[in-house]
């Protein structure tokens, strides 16, 4: 095979770690050669730079310098600047990840250029359309020439899309590999020391859906749980809770709270030392709900819905809302121990997942 270029997209930080394993498989191939380009979607060195330097990430190929802005701001400026790199580099395919605007923006440039576009993690549908990753979902599988599935309800979704079903491949969960490389280093970390804290004897929050946060209401619903919650809470704070925190004036509230501590948004190897600690994790985050299940740490989906059903079926998650009866007593549940665990099957779910989607795609451009 002539080498080959492949470019594949990252902008908001749950990409980071889903082009990691790819990247490195990649590498090896003396035929591929592989390039990142970072959108800008996510810029704080929190929120982006860390990521690169801990998970051995090369510097991007590009940088489209996007930032923030409203959906179809941010939208319509990646697909403007990733169509003049798309000119330019002339890739033979794009990989797109999760999602984040990022990933409908780049998927829809590539695709109109006659780019063959391959899709990681695909399939997952929350059946929720207020969320906006749900119409990036659904839209980047629509435009995909090749869907890599995370869990076996992904295929069953794109099959009654009417999603040609030979394209896609159940691989597994990306995010889990990554997990697994960087284990010895997260069991090292020891994280919680940082904070004066003991293993297994605090409860760890991340919070950040609009669902969630961007009504004063919502927003005091949530404060209200974490004033509920026994003993100490560690609380890394994404930039949209604390911006709504502020704008609402519900900052000097959260930080009355004695049992809580605040903290900056934690670096990949941080937080998931911190995952791996906690007695509890409350979130709302899609992919925290493989890592907990991974750990089998009980965790509680402040959400009234998943597209990633198979941690609540069969991992340690339970999708509780901001129902303060549920979460009072799932606690209490996980403190007894009494919560779900894992199967074997979910645990697994990490295994060989991008050596599955490099020779796929190696196939496909033979
Ligand atoms: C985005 C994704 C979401 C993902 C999340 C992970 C979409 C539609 N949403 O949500 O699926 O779970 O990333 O973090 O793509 N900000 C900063 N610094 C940054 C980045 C953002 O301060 O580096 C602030 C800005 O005020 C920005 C806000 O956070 O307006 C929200 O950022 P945005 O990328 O729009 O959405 P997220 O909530 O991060």
């Amino acid at each position: 095979m002539m080498t080959k270029t492949i470019v594949s997209v990252v902008g908001a930080r749950p990409n980071f770690m889903k082009v990691g394993p790819i990247e490195r498989q990649f590498k090896n191939c003396s035929n591929i050669n592989h390039m990142i380009v970072h959108t800008g979607q996510h810029y704080d060195d929190l929120m982006s730079g860390v990521f690169f330097d801990e998970l051995g990430l090369p510097k991007p190929a590009r940088h489209l310098g996007v930032g923030s802005g409203r959906h179809g701001e941010m939208t319509g400026k990646i697909m403007i600047e990733f169509e003049k790199v798309c000119l330019d580099i002339k890739p033979d395919l794009v990989i797109v990840v999760g999602d984040v605007n990022s990933t409908i923006a780049a998927a829809l440039v590539a695709r109109k250029l006659f780019i063959p576009v391959a899709h990681v993690e695909a399939g997952l549908r929350s059946f929720d359309e207020t969320m906006p990753e749900e119409w990036n979902r659904r839209l980047t599988d629509c435009l995909s020439n090749l869907l890599y599935v995370s869990e076996p309800v992904g295929m069953k979704n794109l099959e009654r899309e009417g999603i040609p079903i030979k394209s896609a491949l159940l691989v597994g969960d990306v995010m889990l590999e990554t997990l697994s490389l960087f284990l010895p280093g997260i069991q090292k970390r020891r994280r919680w020391v940082d904070f004066n804290l003991n293993p297994k004897n605090y409860i760890l929050v991340t919070i950040h859906r609009p669902s969630n946060v961007d009504e004063r209401d919502d927003l005091e619903l949530v404060i209200e749980i974490l004033e509920a919650l026994p003993g100490k809470v560690v609380f890394p704070i994404h930039p949209r809770t604390r911006n709504r925190l502020d704008e609402f004036g519900l900052s000097d509230r959260i930080k009355r709270m004695r049992n809580l501590v605040l903290v900056e948004p934690q670096s990949y190897i941080d937080f998931l030392s911190l995952l791996e600690g906690c007695s509890i994790i409350l979130s709302d985050s899609g992919s925290v709900q493989a890592e907990a299940s991974f750990f089998d740490v009980p965790c509680l989906v402040c959400r009234e819905n998943t597209e990633r059903p198979i941690y609540c079926e069969q991992g340690s998650c339970r999708l509780v809302g901001r129902d303060l009866q549920i979460i009072k007593l799932s606690v209490q549940e996980a403190l007894d121990g009494n919560f779900p665990k894992s199967t074997d099957y979910v645990k697994n779910l990490g295994k060989d997942v991008a050596k599955k989607i490099t020779e796929s795609i190696q196939d496909f451009l033979k």
